[in-house]
């Protein structure tokens, strides 16, 4: 049986031979030859990371509240259309990779409120490559660096999805009816993301969309008094799991720094917008603190089918070439989409993490200590 890396060297090695069915249009969908993005597909280092440092965040969308002007980013766009009432905007006209520090802030300030972020023909943003995309991400907070992932070669705070048709690396559960898995991610994390920014390098003619629903309406849905008892708590998040799946020998077999369980109210408080989110997720959420087994089960079952069923919170993001799409993973949770595997196309895609502050609790005095 080939080793990760003898994988991982087969696939550069065969992709100039793997065809495409899809056209070359937006000229990163490569038919022959050599795959473009060959640079940037997974590589798993046997690197070891220490436990993460707690550090202060400062949210770049409350410098934007501060300008006459939060939204003139949005100036020269040539398109803006709302998906949904309640998450998601499409940008068309306006070149991310341009943006100044005021530009970034804004965004930040956008996405807090929209919860999601789609932005059109962002080839030159995609195009500018890893040293880039850490430069942007850092504008927006400290990188988060996946413990389990691929990354490309030398750039480890570029976390990749990758599928085709002979491997998989990324978090996905087989044996399962259904391939929605929603989480918000690295939920686990003592700071989990903020702005998080994500973009397809390659996707299937059709088929691997990526859902999202907001975490805000998700909770407004509830009964007041539902919501009152949920402020009351705190919850176990936990990421080993996740480090099972990989020492298991699945996803590149690699857990560079051991998984971490933090505790974090079950609604938190945006920093930026004061909006109040539920703070729970199917992936990564395993208990309540301090109520009973039975109680904690049945609470979080209810919330995770709650956030499963609800459609009318959702926004569904269909990918053209050349997408960047931006969300705030403190607000919102979402979920790929495999529908595309009986195909075998390719679908490869790069996240830039940034960490944001520690969940602040829509309960003033909420003690988070487990
Ligand atoms: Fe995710």
């Amino acid at each position: 049986m080939a080793t990760a890396t003898e994988t991982i060297s087969n696939l550069a090695s065969s992709t100039a031979t793997l065809r495409l069915r899809r056209q070359a249009e937006g000229e990163n969908k490569p038919t022959d030859g050599p795959y473009r993005y060959a640079h940037l597909l997974p590589h798993f280092s046997a690197d070891r990371y220490p436990l993460l440092e707690p550090f202060d965040h400062v949210d770049p969308g409350v410098r934007a509240l501060a300008l006459p002007s939060p939204r003139a980013f949005l100036d020269n766009a040539t398109r803006v259309d709302e998906l949904t009432p309640n998450l998601g905007t499409e940008v068309t006209g306006v070149n991310l990779a341009e943006l100044d520090s005021s530009g970034r802030d804004q965004v930040a300030l956008e996405v807090a409120r929209r919860g999601l972020l789609v932005f059109r023909d962002q080839q030159d943003f995609i195009d500018r490559g890893p040293d880039f995309y850490r430069e942007w991400g850092r504008h927006f907070g400290r990188l988060h660096i996946h413990p389990t992932s691929g990354h490309p070669a030398g750039y480890p705070e570029v976390h990749l999805v990758y599928r085709d048709a002979n491997s998989t690396f990324n978090f996905e559960i087989d044996e399962s009816i259904t391939t929605t898995s929603w989480h918000s991610d690295v939920s686990y994390e003592l700071q989990p993301p903020g702005l998080t920014t994500f973009f397809l390098l390659s996707s299937p003619d059709t088929g691997g969309d990526t859902l999202f629903t907001s975490q805000v309406s998700i909770l407004r849905r509830l009964s007041p008094q539902f919501i009152a008892f949920l402020r009351t708590l705190k919850a176990v998040h936990s990421g080993i799991e996740q480090a099972d799946f990989s020492r298991s020998g699945k996803r590149g077999a690699t857990v560079r720094r051991e998984p971490v369980e933090h505790v974090h109210p079950v609604v938190r408080r945006h920093p930026v917008t004061g909006e109040e989110a539920l703070y729970v997720n199917r992936q990564f959420t395993r208990r309540i603190v301090g109520l009973k087994r039975e109680e904690s089960e049945t609470i979080l079952k209810f919330l995770f089918d709650h956030i499963d069923k609800s459609a009318d919170n959702q926004a569904r993001v269909k990918w053209r070439p050349n997408t960047v799409v931006l969300w705030d993973n403190r607000i919102t949770a979402h979920t790929a989409i495999v529908d595309f595997k009986e195909t075998g196309e390719r679908r490869h895609g790069a996240r830039i993490t940034p960490q944001a502050e520690r969940p602040i609790p829509a309960l003033d005095g909420l003690d988070l200590s487990a």
